[in-house]
């Protein structure tokens, strides 16, 4: 297999769901419940893929469509998800198909939470059905980014479940990780030369003042949780997690060795200020170091983060694929230099001996950006959420020729 050049999506972004806990979390899905209609017209959006040139498209698959109820499970929800598999296929281009990309169904979310252990026998019930009806896909992601639905979902409290406890992060994460285990052996026991991985949110991370010794920890703890931790528990079989002010938690897991690539999502650089009246006392900031910009949402454009974050995965020992990197804007000419300067680290690294097989820009169309609504524009494609029309930017057009024109290890 060749270097995989590909766009991801999630299926909530773009799809909603009646069923789903975001739902009736955020109040724009109420006045725009179908978000792009892309579950009604993924066929003429999958035509896109064939546009762009692209040879691997990452997409989810929406639980809450397709177990709306507990006892119940919706046959032309997975029967649609099996045909995108199919027309991806019969195109050429290859499926990457992420299995839990943050939303659940509202019963599963209300009943059985990911910090008790009833919420694993529940989600692999889902999986098994997934796995058997898309077993045709070589190309896996278990859980997209755990941690950002830890700090979401159960510290910040501001992506449901809605909670704010430490503890119970902890023990959530615990359950989504062996959960991961267990999917894991599932794909590998239906699906022959499977590739199965999580998909993780690395970022780079400084202090705000370089000389403050507050800053520097806080950066440093920050950074160890965020980016190393779960590569560590993946090496050792054994998770530490550490807060500022928290005692570590410790725990073995049965996740040593068990991923066959590493699904890196990368955007941006963090700097963390020592703030006593913040949450765990940190204040995220975001500044345009480099000269090149902030993004629509705010966010530093900082290219050389990427090799850091590679360099730190690559101690994994196993293939890297980006899974995500993109932009929030409307100005396609941002977009094209968001996309160049990454993909440029992503072909020196190759040069230095990283094995990274492949990259997936985020996103092929604008979608519905969780807690920032319609508003972010990462889209290779502009969408009218009005008309639902699609019109391509000149991003897209860029990408397509950086496809034709590159040439990765
Ligand atoms: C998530 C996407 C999200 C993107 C941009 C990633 O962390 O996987 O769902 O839209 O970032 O914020």
């Amino acid at each position: 297999m060749g270097f995989l050049w590909g766009v991801a999506t999630s299926a909530f972004q773009l799809e909603g769901s009646p069923y789903a806990d975001w739902t009736s979390w955020d109040d724009v899905l109420c006045a725009s419940p179908d978000i792009t209609n892309h579950y009604y017209c993924y066929k003429d959006d999958l035509k896109l893929l064939n546009e762009l040139g692209v040879n691997a498209y990452r997409f989810s698959v929406e639980w809450s469509r397709i177990q709306p109820r507990e006892n119940r499970w919706d046959i032309s929800a997975l029967q649609h998800y099996s045909d995108i598999v199919s027309i991806l296929i019969d195109n050429g281009i290859t499926p990457m198909v992420t299995i839990h990309h943050f939303t659940h169904p509202l019963w599963f979310i209300k009943k059985y939470p990911w910090h008790e252990d009833s919420s694993i026998e529940k989600f692999m019930l889902f999986v098994e059905r997934v796995v058997k009806t898309l077993s045709k896909v070589r190309y896996w992601i278990t859980f997209n980014e755990p941690y950002v639905l830890l700090l979401g979902g159960y510290i910040e409290g501001c992506m449901p479940p809605g909670i704010r406890d430490v503890k119970t992060s902890v023990k959530a994460l615990q359950n989504i990780l062996i959960c991961h285990s267990m999917a894991y052996d599932l794909i590998h026991s239906h699906v022959k030369d499977a590739e199965v991985s999580i998909a993780h949110n690395m970022a780079s991370f400084a202090p705000w003042h370089r000389y403050n010794p507050f800053d520097r920890i806080l950066s440093k703890i920050a950074k160890r949780f965020y980016n190393h931790s779960i590569i560590d528990a993946f090496m050792t079989g054994v998770l530490k997690v550490k807060f500022p002010f928290y005692e570590e938690f410790i725990k073995e897991l049965p996740i040593k060795g068990k991923l066959d690539f590493f699904g890196l999502n990368y955007y941006t650089r963090l700097h963390l200020r020592f703030n006593p009246f913040r949450r765990m006392f940190i204040e995220i900031r975001h500044r345009d170091l480099d000269g090149f910009g902030l993004t629509d949402l705010g966010w530093e454009i900082h290219p050389k983060g990427l090799e850091k974050v590679i360099k730190t995965a690559s101690r994994l020992n196993v293939p890297i694929i980006i899974t995500e990197n993109g932009i929030a804007t409307k100005n396609s000419h941002k977009k094209i230099v968001y996309m160049k300067r990454h993909i440029d680290v992503v072909e020196q690294c190759i040069k230095k001996g990283y094995d990274i097989r492949g990259y997936f820009y985020w996103s092929l169309i604008d979608n519905y950006e969780w807690l920032q609504g319609l508003d972010a524009r990462f889209g290779l494609y502009k969408v009218d959420f009005k008309t639902f029309k699609r019109q391509p930017t000149t991003a897209a057009k860029y990408y397509s020729y950086l496809i034709s024109s590159r040439r990765m290890g």
